[in-house]
Order: structure tokens, then C-alpha cells, then sequence
């Protein structure tokens, strides 16, 4: 009888942990380094709310440097001196290294204004880190 019981309740713990599992694994999938960034969900909206103001046909950004942001077709083409991104390079990626202040702070990106949250940094740099994907 005292048996019994102590193996109903150990079910009973073991399905507790097998939930707490369960929220685990989902919490860690959410917000798993190694995801995969997804541009068009995470890395153009990023862009739109930060960059693309200035980054378009007739704005400052685009008519000094040529960088047009609205696709990622024109992004990946860059300034009229070429790429900013090197797919799988954000150390090298001048896009990243202007985010992250790593330039002289005078063309520190969003141009005149502070820093993106670390949080939109660190998904640009692993955007760029997974290859800059269009997905
Ligand atoms: C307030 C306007 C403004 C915003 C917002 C802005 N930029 Fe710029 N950006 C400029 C201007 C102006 C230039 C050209 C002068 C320069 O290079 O500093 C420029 C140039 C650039 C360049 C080219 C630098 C080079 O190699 O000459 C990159 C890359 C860039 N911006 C990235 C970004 C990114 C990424 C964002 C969003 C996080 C952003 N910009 C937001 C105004 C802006």
C-alpha cells in the first residue's frame, strides 16, 4: 500500500518535471543563439524603424554614400564604394561595425543619434555572422 502510493506520487513528479521540461525546451528554442535570423522577419523591420529614413532615394544617407536600404537586394549592394556586408564576416562588415561603434564615432549608424539596443546589434551581427541570408 505505502508502495503504491510512493510510486503514484512519484508519477505524479515525474510528470511535473516532464512539463517543466517541456516550458524548458521551448524557452530555449525561442531564444537559442543558434536560431536562424530570419531578414525579412527580424532584420527589415530592424532596418525600416532605424535606417531607412535616411537610407532611400532623397535622403541624406542614400544620396552621400549611395546606400539605399529598402531591399535586400540594395542592401547587399552597399555604398557606391561597394558591400557593407561580408557574408559570414561581421567583424569585417562595415553595416556591423558602424552599429556596434566600432568606427570613429562620427559615422557611428543611425547617423547624429544614439545607438541601437544591444539587442537589434546582436541580431544583425548574427544575421551577417549566418551568411546575411535572404530568408
Ligand atoms: C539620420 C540619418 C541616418 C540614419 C537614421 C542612418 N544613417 Fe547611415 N548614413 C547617413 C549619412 C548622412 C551617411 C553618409 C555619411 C557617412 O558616411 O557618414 C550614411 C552612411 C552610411 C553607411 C556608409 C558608410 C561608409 O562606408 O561611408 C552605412 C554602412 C550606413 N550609413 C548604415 C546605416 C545603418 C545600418 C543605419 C541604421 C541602423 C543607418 N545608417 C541609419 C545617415 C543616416
Amino acid at each position: 500500500m505505502e508502495q503504491k502510493e510512493g510510486s503514484s506520487r512519484g508519477r505524479l513528479l515525474g510528470a511535473g518535471l516532464a512539463l517543466a521540461g517541456l516550458t524548458l525546451a521551448t524557452a530555449t528554442l525561442v531564444g537559442c543563439a543558434e536560431r536562424t535570423v530570419s531578414y525579412s522577419a527580424q532584420v527589415q523591420p530592424i532596418i525600416e524603424r532605424r535606417c531607412l529614413e535616411c537610407h532611400q532615394p532623397g535622403a541624406p544617407g542614400y544620396e552621400e554614400s549611395g546606400l539605399e536600404m529598402t531591399s535586400y537586394a540594395s542592401l547587399m549592394q552597399g555604398t557606391r564604394f561597394g558591400p557593407i556586408i561580408e557574408p559570414g564576416e561581421p567583424m569585417n562588415s562595415i553595416l556591423n561595425q558602424l552599429v556596434e561603434g566600432r568606427a570613429h564615432p562620427s559615422i557611428a549608424m543611425p547617423h547624429g543619434r544614439d545607438r541601437i539596443p544591444d539587442s537589434e546589434i546582436a541580431l544583425l551581427r548574427k544575421w551577417v555572422e549566418q551568411g546575411a541570408l535572404d530568408n
